[in-house]
C-alpha cells in the first residue's frame, strides 16, 4: 500500500490530480484508493501499543475533516487506560474486543440533522489514517446505542456517542484486499435511477 516513492520522482510522470490525490509525508506516498479499497474491519489486535504520534495523527485527521458549515460538531475522546478499555469493551455487545485494542477513540456529537454525517466523515478520516500506517481499527455502534459508555467518561448527557473506534495492530493479515461488497451494477445508476451503469 505504501511505496516509498520521493515525491520529485512524480513529477512530470503524473497529472497533477493524480498526485493531489495522494497524500505525502517524508517521500512516502499513499494512494487514498489503495487506502479505500484495501481497509477492513480488524477486531483482533496484537499486544502492542499504537505510539503516541501516531494516535495524535489520527486524532488530527479527523480534527482537519470537513463538517457542514464548518461547524466541527464531534468530541473525540482518546482512551488508552487498560482498565476503561476493558471496561468498555464489557459495555459493547457489538464491540467486545475494544478491551483488547491499546486505544480506542470514542466520537460524541450533539443531537441534529448534520453532526452524524460531519461526524462519519472524521471517522473515515481516521479509519484511513490509521490504515495507511498499518494500524486495524473497526467502528462499533451507533447513535442511540451506545448511552450506556456516557457516565465511565464523562460524557454530558446533552450529547449522543455515535461510534467507539477501536485501534491497534492487527493481529493477524486481514482479507489481502479481498471485500465482499455488491456489484457496482446494482448499487450505482447512469443519469437516472435504476438506468445500468455500465
Ligand atoms: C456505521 C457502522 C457501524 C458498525 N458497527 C459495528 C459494530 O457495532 N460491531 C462490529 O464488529 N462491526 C461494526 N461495523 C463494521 C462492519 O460490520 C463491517 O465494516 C462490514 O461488515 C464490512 O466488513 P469489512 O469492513 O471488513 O469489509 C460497523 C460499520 C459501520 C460503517
Amino acid at each position: 500500500m505504501a511505496r516509498s516513492i520521493p515525491t520529485s520522482a512524480l513529477e512530470g510522470q503524473l497529472p497533477w490530480h493524480h498526485i493531489i490525490a495522494m497524500f505525502s509525508k517524508g517521500g512516502v506516498i499513499v494512494d487514498v484508493f489503495d487506502a479505500v479499497r484495501t481497509i477492513l474491519a480488524v477486531r483482533r489486535y496484537q499486544d502492542r501499543p499504537v505510539p503516541d504520534d501516531l494516535a495524535r495523527r489520527i486524532l488530527e485527521a479527523g480534527r482537519l475533516s470537513a463538517s457542514a458549515m464548518n461547524a466541527q460538531p464531534w468530541h473525540f475522546i482518546v482512551v488508552q487506560n487498560k482498565d476503561t478499555l476493558r471496561q468498555l469493551g464489557a459495555m459493547l455487545r457489538t464491540g467486545p474486543y475494544v478491551a483488547q485494542a491499546p486505544l480506542a477513540i470514542v466520537v460524541a456529537i450533539p443531537p441534529g440533522p448534520y453532526a452524524i454525517s460531519d461526524a462519519s466523515r472524521a471517522i473515515q478520516s481516521m479509519l484511513l489514517t490509521a490504515w495507511s500506517e498499518g494500524v486495524g481499527s473497526n467502528w462499533v455502534g451507533f447513535s442511540g446505542s451506545l448511552e450506556g459508555i456516557k457516565p465511565l467518561l464523562g460524557i454530558p448527557a446533552d450529547l449522543d456517542v455515535l461510534a467507539v473506534l477501536p485501534f491497534g495492530y492487527p493481529e493477524e493479515a486481514v482479507g489481502r484486499g479481498k471485500k465482499n461488497r455488491k456489484p457496482l451494477a446494482e448499487i450505482a445508476s447512469r443519469e437516472r435511477y435504476g438506468q445500468p451503469y455500465q
